[in-house]
């Protein structure tokens, strides 16, 4: 079963976690599945960008994001090359991934900024 580090987050998860994932779901839903409540403003229907995270290893293993995931990534906070929507991004069949959330969504930039 491939699992996914998560890096840590200072309010979604302090210590880090690794999580076991299962093929085929999305990254989104293993997170949430393991309690890290990482935030899905459009119930993972691919129409913000608060699922956004930082694909530190692994990222070749993910298959390649769609043009709608790309024009929304472009609005994203902290926009990295290995950017990803987490709800988009399936766990990959025999790879690990290492994942970092990013500090803030747009949702807190809005607020904060
Ligand atoms: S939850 Fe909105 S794009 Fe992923």
């Amino acid at each position: 079963m491939p699992q996914i580090v998560v890096l840590p987050h200072v309010e979604l998860c302090p210590e880090g976690a690794v999580i076991d994932a299962k093929p085929g779901e999305s990254v989104c839903d293993a997170l949430l599945e393991h309690g890290i409540e990482i935030e899905h403003a459009c119930e993972k229907s691919c129409a913000c960008t608060t699922c956004h995270i930082i694909v530190r290893e692994g990222f070749e293993a993910l298959e390649p994001s769609e043009e709608d995931e790309d024009d929304l990534l472009d609005k994203a906070w902290g926009l990295e090359p290995t950017s990803r929507l987490s709800c988009q991004a399936l766990v990959p069949e025999n790879d690990d991934l290492v994942v970092e959330i990013p500090r803030y969504s747009i949702n807190h930039a809005k607020e904060n900024h």
